[in-house]
């Protein structure tokens, strides 16, 4: 069995190599995502895996199906880089993975205790040897009401983990969760932008939910909302959010993804002419706290993302039916 895997980091290696070895299969490894243009890598292969920045298009899907490839796993949770209507229609059996909600989870409740308690204009403060307290006062989570949009097993651990600090929690979700009813109350969606002090986003991205933080929700938030997106950059309107934190609607903000962060995330780009003007500009507003998407980056997530991805793919090669298929 001869296999592609794309995006491979460092840190995948051993965990790849392992599998390979007690698996038995040939592969081909790449640093890069897959693209048209080097598809004819896989020729040959029974399966590609890939992880969250190769753009499963429909040409693209096609050029596999030429190729001989009739199986894809990503090594991801979400799967909105996939056109999974065009592998359903090509034939190309698709499958995501799973791994511990408690790597994004704890991220997400850091981002909510740094921007509470200022730690980034402190860290800077403390760089020009500057320990004045002024304007660095914070808040306690215990008195906020926080709202979870999305309670799938990320929204529901960050519930979790919340209820840990007394806060408020309402949550809101197409389909309700039972098990977040212990930590929560389901309000509608428009309630929840105008009760809650924190708003953090957990939903996978949809065509029903592109810029669900727009101007208009944004004007339903409270003064000073506190919003946090360790979900995917396109959930918000990065304009509008732009304008809100220049109006003091937004009082702080954690973003550990942006829309159009493909290219740019996850790479060393130090040297090269980025073309992604929000992104510099956000980064320095001293209520803004920016990461490169790692919210997922632990050795427990990483650890089951290769290993289930590459499981699931040689299962599915081998006719079986997978944990997390698609498709
Ligand atoms: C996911 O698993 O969905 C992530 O966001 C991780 C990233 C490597 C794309």
């Amino acid at each position: 069995m001869k296999i592609g895997v794309f995006e491979v980091r460092a840190d995948e290696a051993r965990c790849l190599e392992n599998l390979q070895q007690e698996l038995g299969f040939e592969a081909v490894t790449r640093q890069e995502p897959l693209t048209l243009e080097n598809a004819e890598l896989v020729r040959g292969c029974q399966g590609i895996s890939i992880l969250g920045q190769s753009r499963m298009d429909e040409k693209l899907l096609e050029k596999l199906r030429e190729l001989g490839v009739g199986c894809l796993t990503t090594r991801t949770v979400g799967y909105n880089h996939i056109d999974l209507e065009a592998a359903r229609k090509l034939g190309v059996q698709v499958c995501n993975v799973s791994y511990g909600p408690e790597s994004v989870a704890d991220y997400t409740i850091m981002l909510l205790l740094l921007l509470l308690r200022n730690y980034k204009p402190a860290l800077y403060r403390q760089n020009v040897n500057d320990y004045s307290l002024a304007g660095l006062m914070g808040r306690q989570v215990k008195n906020l009401t926080v709202g979870v949009v999305g309670t799938g097993r990320i929204g529901l651990k960050v519930m979790e983990e919340l209820s840990g600090f007394g806060c408020r929690i309402l949550a809101s979700d197409p389909y309700p969760n039972e098990k977040a009813r212990q930590y929560g109350t389901y309000v509608p969606l428009e309630q929840l932008w105008r009760e809650s002090d924190c708003i953090t986003l957990h939903a996978p991205l949809t065509t029903e939910n592109y810029h669900m933080i727009n101007r208009e929700t944004l004007a339903l938030m409270k003064d000073g909302v506190i919003l946090l997106n360790c979900a995917r950059g396109p959930l918000m309107d990065t304009e509008a959010v732009i304008q809100a934190v220049e109006d003091k609607k937004i009082g702080r903000l954690g973003m550990d993804v942006i829309e159009e962060e493909e290219g740019i995330y996850h790479m060393d780009r130090r040297d090269d002419i980025l073309k992604n003007r929000p992104m510099a500009y956000l980064r320095q507003f001293p209520n803004v706290v920016m990461t490169q998407h790692l919210a997922f980056y632990t050795e427990e997530a990483v650890e089951s993302m290769v290993e289930g991805g590459i499981r699931n793919l040689c299962g599915m090669i081998g006719g079986e039916k997978v944990p997390g298929q698609l498709c």
